[in-house]
């Protein structure tokens, strides 16, 4: 089965280091079946442009601005990185949610934007080990959709892939089990239903990330009711992200 491997690289590498990296991969991934797309920082989307634009790699941004443009110094809109070619964008990673304060307002809002400027969007939700242990993580996740894709319609949804990432998961896939995830991609799919329709329910993407790495990938990846894996640290090396992206599932 063809799968979508996302690469985040967070607030990692420099444009230099990007562009050996970009130009190996798009190497190696030739003749891959699954989808592949990287998202490196900002600053190396024009070295993206360069090296991977005409390769079977995409690429997109870890973030953007809900607004459009004007007088928001430091930030970077959706027409910016989209005019660099990018097709993606991360929109939703706990990282901005729990370091930099982003609520299901904001998200909504910064997905609105992006669908609105042909972006397709990787939407990060998940649980925190508090509320998994209090018993809410299944109820958590369906708030965060039902707040994050309000007012999206459902035919925008072709152009959203939800990407289940448990807090507790991220950077290390401590005990995270097969049967974790499947719970949580039926719960996602429920809420699907509930907001929308079987028929999206059917159709969505669910992508897991936290903690992919060489050792647990296949196992990962083989999971029928996953469309693919975000993936962080692993994605650094070029030749580990290489051998999961060109796997055949
Ligand atoms: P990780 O990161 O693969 O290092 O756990 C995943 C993510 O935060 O997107």
């Amino acid at each position: 089965m063809k799968k979508l491997i996302v690469a985040n690289f967070k607030m990692n590498t420099t444009p230099s280091e990007f562009k050996a990296y970009a130009m190996t991969l798009a190497t190696k991934a030739k003749g891959s079946k699954n989808n592949i797309v990287v998202c490196p920082p900002y600053t190396h989307l024009c070295v993206a442009k360069e090296i991977l634009s005409g390769s079977k790699v995409e690429y997109g941004a870890q973030n953007i601005s809900d607004e459009e443009n004007g007088a928001l110094t430091g930030e970077i809109s959706a027409n910016m990185i989209k005019d660099l070619g990018a097709e993606y964008v991360i929109i939703g990673h706990s990282e901005r949610r729990t370091k930099f304060k982003e609520n299901d307002k904001l998200i909504n809002r910064k997905i609105k934007t992006a669908l609105a400027n042909g972006l397709k969007v990787v939407l990060c939700v998940g649980e925190s080990m508090q509320t998994r242990a209090a018993k809410q993580a299944l109820t958590f996740v369906r708030k965060q959709l039902d707040d994050d894709l309000k007012g999206i319609y459902e035919n925008e949804l072709e152009s959203v892939v939800i990407a289940y990432e448990p807090i507790w998961a991220i950077g290390s896939g401590k005990n995270v089990t097969s049967k974790d995830i499947q719970k949580m991609v039926e719960a996602i799919k429920k809420e699907i239903e509930y907001l929308y329709s079987d028929k999206a329910s059917k159709k969505i993407s669910i992508i897991y990330g936290g903690g992919v790495t060489l050792i647990n990938y296949k196992k990962v990846l083989s999971l029928e009711f996953l469309n693919g894996a975000l993936i962080g640290g692993t994605c650094l090396d070029v030749d580990d992200f290489t051998v999961i992206a060109k796997e055949n599932y």
